[in-house]
């Protein structure tokens, strides 16, 4: 064993460990990194992505099943072209990102698009790139029907079903239970599929059902659960005559933002094996922080330190605006020094926004840091940067990628200056609305996005 190794603390089945007592992404220091970045940053490493991926894939291969992964965890182009060349798909439920996917080289045919309220310009821009639908009410399955027909096309949908299951997670990331906006009643989408069975959709195909209960699940039996209320489903469509054989499953699998353990996608996958066995269907999943989550975390440097009775408290040049989860979700994460020291006791951790719940958590772990210290919030790599906001006009952190060793720029930081871009078409009083002719030159109706890319042969926008 070389002395690098004997000198190597893992912090648990990541990719960061403390190697002579600097924190590393795989074997590189992050104080290096952040020595050419600056703070706050975030790093990701590419590596620990990949192994998340193949976990997951390999869990549901006996299942025959599919990994379409959840954007909206991490969106950083880079992770999603390496995820697109490992195979993935991806489920999306934006036209941004599904913009992404595509850019990215991920599969138009791979890609399941969900949530409850597609605008038509996503619904056209869905259904002219072969992307699924993944229906949540009768009133979007009739635009999705007159989008398809007016654009000629067939498309492919499931219905998102509300299986009624609650389950033991923060109430915010439970959508199943059925005072929930997610998904449509178990009555409802049986009569759907019925009325697609009777020819009231001409130009859609029903494939399956979609269910997904929650996040951060504690163990697999709400997923169980939902997925043999969406089997119900299905197997009430095929009865009804339509050839239906995908079940999405949604996402949900966790994370031990403690450092702990928690059941693995295979816990889950053995889980589902009795509920899909011999039901003839292709089960297809939606992780989306079990790929990134313990692949990131967001380095922060220490502004100031704040002396008050209740103890003592850290202001970071990071907070709220960055990473949202301790705000909106009292989520909790781990705080580890990018130099290991003696902990010198509970220390609080806040942002430097204008707002009390501004606080990012409270760490035992953590040396005695003054000005200049550096610290690394883990698990960070989902949910953090897609929620991440310019609220208090804060440019948002550089994404840094780490690939077997090597680290690179995936996304600079943002600017002071860029964030002026979108007020720049106006003069400084802004643009006065209704008026028709800046109407036309700004064309402000929310399909313009996608009519602006839609040209003829000399260039011309079409009508
Ligand atoms: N599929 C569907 C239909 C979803 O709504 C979600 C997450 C996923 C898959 C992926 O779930 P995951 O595997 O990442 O748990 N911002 C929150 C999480 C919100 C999740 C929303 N939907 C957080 O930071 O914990």
């Amino acid at each position: 064993m070389s002395t690098r190794q004997q000198n190597m603390t893992r912090l648990d089945d990541g990719p960061f460990a403390y190697i002579d007592g600097m924190l590393c992404v795989d074997g590189l220091p992050l104080r290096r990194i952040v020595a050419e970045t600056g703070t706050p940053a975030y790093v990701y490493s590419a590596d620990a992505v990949a192994a998340a991926y193949h976990r997951t894939a390999e869990a549901f291969a006996p299942l025959g099943g599919t990994v379409h992964y959840a954007v909206k965890a991490n969106a950083n182009l880079a992770l999603l072209r390496l995820l697109a060349r490992l195979g993935s798909g991806f489920e999306v439920v934006s036209g941004g990102e599904l913009t992404r996917v595509l850019r990215a080289g991920g599969d138009a045919a791979s890609v399941a698009f969900s949530g409850v309220g597609k605008t038509r310009a996503e619904l056209v821009f869905a259904v002219r790139q072969g992307v699924l639908l993944q229906v949540e009410s009768a009133d979007e399955l009739d635009a999705l029907q007159a989008v398809a027909a007016e654009a000629g096309e067939r498309a492919r949908f499931t219905v998102r079903v509300n299986p009624d299951v609650t389950v033991d997670t923060h109430h915010h990331i439970r959508t199943g239970h059925d005072a929930s906006k997610f998904g449509l009643p178990v009555g409802l989408a049986r009569e759907l599929l019925e009325r697609a069975a009777g020819g009231a959709y001409p130009n859609l195909d029903a494939v399956g059902v979609q269910v997904h209960v929650g996040s951060q699940l504690p163990d697999p039996s709400g997923m169980a659960d939902g997925a043999k209320v969406g089997l119900d489903v299905l197997q009430a469509g095929r009865a009804a005559g339509l050839q239906m054989d995908l079940l999405h499953v949604g996402g949900g699998f966790p994370v031990a933002y403690d450092g702990g353990h928690v059941p693995g996608p295979e816990v889950f996958a053995r889980a589902l094996e009795p509920v899909l066995a011999d039901a003839g269907v292709r089960v297809a999943v939606e992780p989306g922080r079990a790929l990134t989550a313990r692949a990131g975390v967001l380095v922060a440097q220490v502004l100031y330190r704040k002396h008050r009775a209740a103890g003592r408290m850290l202001v970071l040049d990071t907070g709220m605006q960055h990473l949202m989860r301790p705000a909106l979700y009292q989520a909790q994460h781990r705080f580890k020094p990018l130099e290991a020291g003696e902990p010198a006791g509970p220390t609080e951790l806040v942002g430097p926004i204008c707002e009390s719940t501004d606080v990012l958590g409270v760490s035992d772990e953590l040396p005695d840091l003054g000005p200049g210290g550096l610290v690394a919030i883990l698990d960070a790599g989902a949910y953090g940067m897609t929620m991440a906001s310019n609220y208090n006009s804060h440019p948002r952190p550089p994404e840094i990628v780490v690939e077997q060793g090597v680290a690179r720029v995936a996304r600079r930081r943002e600017t002071w200056e860029d964030q002026l871009t979108w007020e720049r078409h106006a003069d400084s009083f802004g643009t006065v609305l209704p008026s028709r002719a800046i109407r036309q030159q700004l064309r402000v109706d929310s399909t313009a996005e996608f009519k602006r890319i839609d040209l003829d042969e000399d260039g011309k926008v079409k009508h």
